[in-house]
């Protein structure tokens, strides 16, 4: 089981989380900043008119025998007919004395010459307008203050204003909206690289230690950077263990052959028994090591050239002759015979060394494990794809280790007396997985053991 390291939370939430708000801050501002601009400009078009009323009275007053006479033009209520229909106050004082409409007004005792004052109150329990001016009037010896207020309810402003925000709030739940669908647009765009680098990765064959080298971000890059110097290292170090291997099993190889050869000339002189038996338990220790030794030669090869196959069509049938005829001295030592059926040319795209390599170790296990004088029967088919299956007569494998004898080292319960070293079916395996293809056991139903290596 591989660990993964502790989780703290996920970059794709955070980012919609962020996003989503930033989002909402925007909407809630633009929607208050909207409203307040919205409600100035719609005070500042009743102020005016309020003020333009309240001037029209006030140019209409005329000093005439000491008394101010008003003659209101029609204007200047006409001019505050509102959609709702507000209703309109006023009041007049002359030298703050109260001359004529509403008393209760709100007096807000302008300046004169200084334009309208404006402002707001509760009148006849209805929220009101104020705008108030005031005139000096000289006439006849006589010189008086006359202001004026002039009020009006402000239906007609809060039902626009209503509108305004109802109008702003909606666009405000559209833009948050927007905002959500590009949060989750964003965020799949920003996650996109880290989700191609992790499958690039997750694909690839448990050998391929090779560089990241598709373009990724420049975020990315300092990750990808480290990653391939990691592999680089560890590519390294799995070659230096390999290179070891070799060297190692190639030095205990050629002592072994020369301690065989001496054992060998030995057993000819010794003549007791039971020094012969030693003897010969000798020569089986010295094959077995230097069986072991050659096997993890060739392991570590194939350990090295399956990660740079070097592909050619090869001629499948042509290649198994050729094997055949290079093991027959052996199958001979064992009155072995091996039976070829092969079609016509079976072409595949496949690294020569490593299959010749597969197969030979695949028939060699036929002939150490079947009887003497029996047949091996090998058959290659092209179709449904190429594959070539080896079958022999002897007792087949032990049912309960067939899953694992493939396994490095893995050697069978019915291997005591033959010698090997238990990495003939893990080379052949190695191979048929390097190639996209597998290497399947099993027992015949008449007994003997059948190995079909596929492509
Ligand atoms: N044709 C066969 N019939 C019966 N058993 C077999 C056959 N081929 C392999 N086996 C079993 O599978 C085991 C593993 O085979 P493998 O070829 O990997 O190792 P080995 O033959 O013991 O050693 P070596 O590395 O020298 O080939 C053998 O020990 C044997 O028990
Ligand atoms: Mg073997």
């Amino acid at each position: 089981m591989i660990e993964v390291g502790q989780i703290s939370g996920s970059l794709r939430k955070r980012l919609i989380i962020t996003l989503i708000g930033g989002g909402a801050v925007l909407a809630v501002l633009i929607y208050l900043i909207v409203r307040t601009y919205a409600t100035q400009i719609a005070q500042q078009g009743q102020d005016s008119i309020l003020g333009a009323s309240v001037t029209s009275i006030l140019d209409a007053a005329n000093l005439r025998k000491g008394d101010i006479e008003i003659d209101f033009p029609y204007a200047s209520f006409s001019m505050l007919k509102t959609a709702s229909d507000d209703r309109i106050f006023y009041a007049i004082y002359q030298d703050d004395k109260f001359l004529s409409g509403y008393e209760r007004l709100a007096k807000m005792n302008p300046k004169t010459g200084t334009g309208s004052t404006f402002g707001n109150t509760i009148f006849k329990g209805a929220n009101v307008r104020l705008a108030s001016a005031s005139r000096t009037l000289v006439g006849e010896g006589l010189r008086t203050e006359l202001s004026i207020t002039v009020a009006q309810t402000r239906d007609s402003l809060n039902g626009t204003l209503n509108r305004i925000g109802q109008n702003v709030a909606l666009f405000g739940a559209g833009f948050f909206l927007l905002v959500i669908i590009l949060a989750f647009w964003a965020t799949s765009a920003a996650i996109a690289p880290l989700a191609r680098l992790t499958s690039s990765i997750t694909r690839r064959g448990p050998h391929d230690l090779s560089p990241v080298i598709s373009p990724v971000p420049r975020e990315m890059a300092p990750l990808v950077f480290s990653l391939n110097k990691l592999m680089g290292r560890l590519d390294q170090s799995l070659t230096r263990s390999e290179d070891f291997i070799a060297e190692a099993a190639h030095r205990v190889r050629t002592p072994l052959a020369t301690v065989r050869s001496y054992a060998e000339a030995m057993l000819q002189r010794v003549e007791k028994e039971e020094n012969r038996r030693a003897m010969r338990s000798m020569i089986r220790a010295v094959d077995e090591s230097s069986r072991a030794a050659g096997q993890l030669l060739d392991h570590a090869m194939i350990t090295f050239r399956v990660d740079n196959l070097d592909r050619r069509t090869v001629n499948l049938s042509e290649l198994v002759t050729d094997l055949v005829i290079r093991l027959t001295p052996i199958a001979e030592m064992r009155d072995v015979q091996i039976k070829l059926e092969a079609g016509e040319a079976i072409q595949v795209s496949a690294d020569v060394i490593l299959i010749q390599n597969a197969i030979r170790n695949l028939i060699d296990n036929a002939l150490k494990y079947a009887p003497q004088e029996s047949v091996v029967d090998i058959v290659i088919v092209a179709n449904p794809r190429p594959e070539i299956s080896i079958k022999d007569e002897g007792t087949g494998f032990p049912n309960e280790e067939m899953h694992i004898l493939a396994n490095r080292f893995e050697r069978g319960s019915n291997s005591e007396s033959i010698t090997g070293s238990g990495l003939g079916l893990t080379i052949a395996q190695d191979v048929a997985e390097a190639h996209g293809g597998r290497l399947s056991l099993s027992n015949q139903v008449k007994g003997g053991a059948c190995v079909t290596f596929s492509f």
